[in-house]
């Protein structure tokens, strides 16, 4: 049996890391490999209550800190590690990082904190390749606005919280050079996929 991945994806709203995220699990499946498509928050029945929840109700931003953990304790358990033990991959859109760039550098939660509540949640488990979909908010913010009719309530945040956001998966990039991957979103869709079925095909 072949060893399951895990890859996770990132960046900010409006970088078309979902677009991609569709794609690769295509491409997968295509290869023949027996492929997880999930998200976070949500990929639980329960997990996916809390997702309507934090994308439209206010809250303190501890609350949200630790209700993305509470659905994400939940999609491990029931999601993402029984996959992995079937030898599955699980191509997860958004997960632990996102709460490091949205709630620590977007909403400016320490950072200790999330470390805590992250070795509390996931122990050892970390995705064996992260893609960090990177491009100037400018751009982001654009093609967000062309394709929400309704945004949620991190879409409404303003041009300065996407640019903490930025930063802080810059910097999550830059300390992880052996799990993360930047992927530059500026690039056209067809160019994108060419850069991760390389990068993939180094599994
Ligand atoms: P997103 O993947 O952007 O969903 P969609 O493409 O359908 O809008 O995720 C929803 C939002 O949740 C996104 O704005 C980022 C936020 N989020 C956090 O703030 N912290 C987290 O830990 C996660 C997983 C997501």
């Amino acid at each position: 049996m072949t060893a399951g991945r895990f890859i996770s994806f990132e960046g900010i709203d409006g970088a078309g890391k979902s677009t991609q995220h569709a794609w690769l699990v295509e491409h997968l499946r295509a290869r023949g490999l027996a492929v997880v498509a999930t998200r976070e928050p949500g990929g639980t029945p329960l997990g996916e209550k809390l997702r309507a929840l934090l994308l439209a109700e206010p809250m303190h931003l501890e609350t949200e800190a630790l209700l993305m953990f509470a659905a994400r304790r939940e999609h491990i358990e029931q999601v993402i590690a029984p996959a992995l033990e079937r030898g599955e991959w699980v191509v997860c859109d958004r997960f632990v990082d996102a709460s490091f760039a949205y709630q620590g550098g977007g909403r400016g939660l320490d950072w200790k904190k999330l470390e805590s509540l992250s070795q509390w949640v996931l122990g050892d488990l970390q995705p064996d390749l992260t893609l960090i979909f990177d491009a100037p908010v400018e751009v982001a913010q654009q093609r967000l606005h062309a394709a929400t009719a309704n945004p949620d309530r991190f879409e409404q945040e303003q041009a300065a919280f996407f640019e903490r956001v930025r930063s802080a998966y810059l910097r999550i990039a830059s300390e992880n050079p052996q799990r993360v991957r930047l992927i530059d979103a500026t690039e056209t869709p067809a160019n994108i996929n060419k850069v991760l079925e390389k990068i993939v095909a180094t599994f």
